[in-house]
């Protein structure tokens, strides 16, 4: 897999100039903290609606003020949102400013900074997650070490993978294949897909280690 051609569960938000400017900027080594933070967060946001994009629908019916009958939809679901620490913890906000009560789970995983690999250190999850619906939250995609600890945990509780929807920032092929390979029904949401993982497994060109300059 190129960057251009994506797994089939795997989604890319459209390319358009105000993303790809505000990926400039936070890839930019000269941005300062704050930037980074408040350009990140316009991303996330944008990964968050499409996210609550792929959660269905039922038709509702309503009347407008107009006195009128519509015919809408109304959400249908529990949803709750994931977030893998350190650096997921930045999307939990956007989530919040989505769905104003949403709860919010979280699950420690640290990579070895030589190797690379991954390790679980700590989950804490709604009990009642096997009955929702889970926005997965990780700025980065890598080797897919990191996200692979974590969905383990949610499908050892009960959630389907289908009800799985990873969303990330900035993902590297070799993540997106290896997470088609393991959970073909999980959905995932990147803002792009960058080249490839250096020898240290660093996203190239990337932007380096999200949760240093979020933090
Ligand atoms: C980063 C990032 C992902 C992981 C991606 O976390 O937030 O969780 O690396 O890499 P992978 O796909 O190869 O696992 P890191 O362990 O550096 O911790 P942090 O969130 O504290 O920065
Ligand atoms: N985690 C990061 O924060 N950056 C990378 O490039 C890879 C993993």
């Amino acid at each position: 897999m190129t960057s251009n051609d994506l797994p089939p569960n795997a989604y890319r938000l459209p390319r358009t100039n105000q993303l790809e400017g505000l990926m400039t900027i936070i890839r930019d080594k000269n941005t300062s903290k704050g930037e980074f933070i408040f350009y990140s967060d316009r991303i996330i946001r944008l990964l968050i609606e499409e996210g609550l994009n792929q959660l269905p629908t039922i038709p509702k019916h309503i009347t407008t003020e107009t006195g009128e009958p519509y015919d809408g939809v109304g959400f249908e679901g529990k949803v709750c949102g994931v977030s893998i620490l350190r650096a997921g913890e930045a999307m939990e906000s956007a989530l919040r400013e989505c769905l104003r009560s949403v709860r919010i789970g979280k699950v420690l995983v640290q990579r070895n900074e030589q190797t690379g690999e991954a390790h679980l250190y700590y989950a804490k999850l709604p009990e009642d997650i096997h009955n929702r619906f889970v926005l997965l939250l990780d700025p980065m995609l890598a080797t897919g070490g990191s996200a692979i600890r974590a969905i383990d945990v949610l499908l050892s509780k009960g959630v389907k993978q289908d009800k799985i929807v990873f969303l990330n920032v900035l993902s590297a092929p070799e993540g997106l294949r290896v997470m088609n390979e393991k959970y073909p029904k999980m959905k995932i949401i990147t803002g792009w897909v960058d080249r490839q993982l250096d020898e240290r497994n660093y996203i190239v060109p990337g932007l380096g280690d999200f949760g240093d300059r979020y933090f």
